[in-house]
């Protein structure tokens, strides 16, 4: 079942694609950052987990991976296709149902700030598990909990950090607007499901964005950070 969450991101599918080709967060210092965390990816079979327009897999595919993407957004998946060609490998699909891929499937998973949309990981990281390879690697971007708790608790809102809560916000992307509903959670609630999962961390990191972002987005600079700043947090796992 596709829920109301995910196909929220139907209603502003072109205003999202048109804002996350050039936006500091994405273009500058998520895409980037994740690209750098895959590294050499010629050859390998990798699935994009909440692939959205494909930008990633886009990206992936240029640097001779074989991608397949998977996303609860058919209005999504139609942009992707329109960026990656008719015979790209798109599924629409509930990352909170069963996949619909065999075991070991994987030689890694993109989940690009995908999970923070789900309530419970154990049922999504027991099915990405199951069709990585031995030896594969889930790479994970979420929005930092750190980030989010402290932007709550300095807009005066009573915010208990250590639950998983629920949030809804109103995003208006190049003109077109979607009530999108987030769950955060602690840190330490993430590496407990990832371990839990089967999944050993290799990698927490904080990374900058492009240091030459600067000058397209001097608001995102910091005298004493650089372009660093608190916002997305990634992890490379291990199925080991
Ligand atoms: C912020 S976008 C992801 C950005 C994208 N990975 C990139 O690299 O630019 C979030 C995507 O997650 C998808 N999504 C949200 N909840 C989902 C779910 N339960 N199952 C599958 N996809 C989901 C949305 O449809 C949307 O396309």
């Amino acid at each position: 079942m596709i829920p109301e969450r995910a196909s929220a991101y139907d209603s502003f599918a072109e205003g999202y694609t048109a804002e996350n080709e050039t936006s500091l967060l994405n273009a500058h210092y998520e895409r980037p950052a994740m690209l750098e965390l895959a590294g050499d990816v010629r050859g390998r079979r990798i699935l994009d987990a909440g692939c959205c327009s494909g930008a990633l897999s886009a990206a992936l595919r240029e640097r001779g991976a074989d991608v397949t993407g998977i996303d609860a957004s058919a209005g999504m998946l139609e942009q992707a296709r329109m960026r990656l060609g008719a015979d790209a490998d798109l599924r629409v699909g509930d990352l909170a149902d069963p996949l619909p891929f065999a075991d070991d499937t994987f030689d890694d998973i993109v989940a690009s700030l995908v999970l923070h949309y789900l309530r419970d990981w154990v049922p999504t990281l027991g099915e990405l598990r199951r069709v990585l390879k031995p030896g594969g690697r889930l790479l994970v971007s979420v929005e930092h909990p750190f980030a989010i708790f402290l932007g709550q608790r300095l807009a005066g809102e009573e915010t208990n950090y250590f639950r998983t809560r629920e949030r809804t916000e109103e995003w208006t992307m190049g003109g077109q607007t979607a009530r999108l509903t987030f769950w955060d959670r602690p840190l330490h609630a993430m590496t407990g499901a990832f371990t839990a999962a089967g999944f050993r961390i290799g990698a927490i990191s904080e990374p900058s964005a492009l240091p030459s972002a600067r000058e397209l987005f001097p608001d995102g600079y910091d005298e004493h950070t650089g372009m660093r700043f608190l916002s997305f947090l990634f992890f490379a796992l291990h199925a080991d």
